[in-house]
């Protein structure tokens, strides 16, 4: 007999700690007010537990800071750009591998390159930047998720999945005006999901059925490898990294931002095998980001990411990761909050709508359940729901599919106490909730106004 522990151990010792202030309640109070009711304009020393985001937010390895002290910093034909390139390619199989200071970089060199103003860009659901990217062009960015994705109570192992009749409508409907089809891996925008290798194949085939390049926006591949490792019927005798390239060579191409599985703090790239795009990207690159050969980023940069994007490969890291965020999910869960089931690869997604039935659409639940967190226990969250995505493209105001607060997990920062901390904090708002005002809008610039929008309570205060 041998012992086959149950508890999921963070696979890695602590180095270097970093304090977290907590704040008073009073203190929060007018953090919040100075900040227009907006947690992207906090200071981040006022916020005890930051899951704002998973991007650029992880803890580094000490590989990997080790791998920076060699950064070849040359302009031109450094090292370091050969040995990312060859972590990417190992990964990806991509012929060009284009280095971009982040994802939403790759984004706007790639749609610079191939759309015109009528375009459409099918997606499974496009994140905040790529949407603003594809509109940027004049182009339509269009979601199509799988009906499964957009009922947060709905247990499905791959609720990520694009809906693949209608990106076969999308392709048909409109011919000439698809330069492109993308899928996202996991679907951020929809609860973090992942897409089965079944669902990224069969998109690939009806693309390229119909002469449509097919990219995968890759941020969170690591992750997607890993539920198709547990979830998919054949995959469970493969590794990670062996998903990974299966996914890849269904593609002609990916962008990524490397602050998420590339467990950097800054970094991406865009990698195709098209010759004449690479060459038409390559000349935008030129002209915001730097040379090819360092893309906007640092040659240190460029070694964080090569040996960070083998690190989020390793086995005993996915599966803390994803096993973190599932404990979460399990403690909400037995406490009847509703949270997009089942829980994502890097972030719980609360349901806002059924948690605060009492808040119209048009009073932000989300937005006000986010504020409800930061104020109650310290803890920054990120709306995806009607202030992110509520505004149309022709000005035009609409309701978003779901009101999400997204708690992000940032990468082998955070360990379990903090996670209980965590649950505590949400059990008891989930105690008040009634007590929780809807918000309204002050300010707000026309597109990505999320940022940068100033709110107010709609009732006098955000808690009653
Ligand atoms: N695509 C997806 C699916 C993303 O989640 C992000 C970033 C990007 C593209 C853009 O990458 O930030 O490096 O420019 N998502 C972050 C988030 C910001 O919080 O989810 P970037």
């Amino acid at each position: 007999m041998s012992f086959h522990p149950h508890t999921v151990i963070e696979p890695f010792r602590i180095k270097t700690v970093e304090p977290i202030r907590r704040a008073t309640r009073d203190e929060r109070e007018a953090a919040l007010k100075a900040a227009g009711y907006n947690l992207f304009l906090l200071k981040a020393e006022d916020v005890l537990i930051d899951l704002l985001t998973d991007s650029g937010t992880g803890a580094m390895s000490s590989a990997q800071w080790g791998g920076m002290m060699q950064g070849d910093e040359s302009y031109a034909g450094a090292k370091s750009f050969y040995r990312f390139e060859a972590a990417v390619r190992e990964i990806t199989g991509f012929r060009h591998v284009i280095p971009t200071h982040q994802g939403r970089a790759a984004e706007r060199i790639l749609f610079g390159s191939m759309l015109k103003p009528g375009d459409i860009v099918p997606n499974n659901t496009h994140f905040d930047t790529t949407r603003a990217n594809v509109e940027y062009r004049g182009a339509t960015a269009l979601d199509i998720p799988v009906a499964e994705g957009r009922q947060p109570a709905l247990i499905h192992p791959f609720k990520g999945n694009i809906d693949l009749p209608a990106l076969e409508r999308a392709i048909t409907d409109n011919p000439g005006r698809v330069p492109l089809a993308m899928i996202t891996v996991t679907n951020n925008s929809g609860g973090g999901q992942p897409v089965s290798m079944a669902n990224i194949r069969a998109a690939s085939d009806i693309c390229h059925k119909h002469g449509v390049p097919f990219f995968i926006d890759a941020c969170r591949f690591a992750e997607n490898a890993w539920f198709i490792k547990m979830r998919e019927p054949g995959y469970a005798g493969k590794s990670p990294l062996e998903i990974a390239q299966e996914m890849f060579r269904c593609a002609d191409g990916c962008t990524m931002s490397a602050k998420k599985d590339g467990l950097a703090n800054i970094g991406g790239f865009l990698a195709l095998n098209d010759d004449d795009l690479a060459q038409r990207c390559r000349n935008m690159l030129i002209l915001t980001e730097g040379f090819p050969t360092y893309g906007g980023l640092a040659g240190y940069d460029l070694e964080a990411i090569a040996v960070g994007l083998k690190e989020a490969l390793d086995e005993d890291y996915l599966r803390y990761r994803i096993r973190s965020v599932e404990y979460l999910g399990e403690k909400l869960t037995a406490a009847g909050i509703p949270i997009v089931q089942p829980p994502g690869g890097h972030a719980i997604y609360l349901d806002a709508k059924a948690m605060l039935p009492h808040i119209p659409q048009s009073e932000y639940p989300a937005w006000a359940l986010s504020l409800a967190l930061y104020l109650e226990g310290g803890v920054r969250s990120v709306e995806i729901g009607s202030v992110m995505f509520g505004r149309q493209p022709d000005g035009s105001e609409q309701p978003a599919a779901m009101e999400l607060v997204r708690l992000a997990f940032p990468r082998r920062v955070y360990t379990q106490s903090h996670v209980d901390y965590l649950a505590e904090v949400l059990l008891y708002v989930n105690s008040i909730k009634d007590r929780v005002r809807g918000v309204r809008m002050v300010e707000a610039p026309a597109t990505l106004r999320h940022f940068s929008a100033r709110m107010a309570p709609a009732h006098g205060a955000v808690i009653v």
